[in-house]
């Protein structure tokens, strides 16, 4: 069943709480600007959703999809786009919205690659921060909640595809019995 074998770790009360807080920020930092929000799928539909709807500044959206290679709850390291935007950045004031910051490596790359195309500015949004298993240094501009090195799931994120509609952040349990 959907929830059983997770542990709450942030209550879908405090996210709603954290979000409006990351939004009336944005909100004020983009002001006088027009903002291009690019969410890092699959991830972060759930959040940037929310998000979106309480940020009140005139936002357009796209999407980016990327995988990158390896174990279900490890990153190894070589990350793919798999979906490019649909809109040129060049000139425009670019957000990046991501669910979750773990190695960092996805965000390094997604970084690098938009920092090509010359937008205005760059900036970063991730609801979670996994400090702990970090690889690369990455700057988050607005970030939700730190996390403690835990696998989590819901509000977005999955394991195997598994619990994104969850309207809680929880810690899986027993990851190794999710494999049968
Ligand atoms: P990174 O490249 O290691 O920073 O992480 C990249 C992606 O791995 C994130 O955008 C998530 O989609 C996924 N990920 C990392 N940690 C977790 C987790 O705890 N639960 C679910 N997905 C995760
Ligand atoms: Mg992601």
């Amino acid at each position: 069943m959907e929830g059983e074998g997770i542990k709450t770790l942030i209550s879908h009360e405090e996210l709603d709480k954290r979000i409006k807080e990351m939004a009336s920020e944005i909100s004020r930092d983009y002001a006088k600007q027009d903002l291009l929000m690019v969410g890092v799928l699959k991830g972060s539909f759930v959040f940037m959703a929310d998000l979106i709807r309480h940020v009140d500044c005139n936002v357009a959206v796209d999407f980016m999809g990327t995988v990158s290679y390896g174990a279900s709850t490890k990153s190894s390291g070589e990350v793919r786009i798999t979906k490019d935007l649909e809109e040129s950045v060049a000139g425009r004031h670019v957000l990046l919205v991501e669910d979750i910051v773990d190695t960092g490596l996805t965000l390094r790359y997604l970084l690098d690659t938009l920092r090509n195309r010359q937008p205005a500015s760059l900036k970063v949004c991730a609801l979670l921060d996994k400090p702990a298993r970090r690889r690369v240094r990455v700057n988050l501009d607005y970030y939700g909640f730190i996390i403690p090195n835990a696998f989590v799931v819901g509000y977005g994120l999955d394991y195997a595809e598994k619990y994104r509609g969850l309207p809680y952040v929880g810690v899986l349990e027993n990851p190794e019995k999710e494999k049968k």
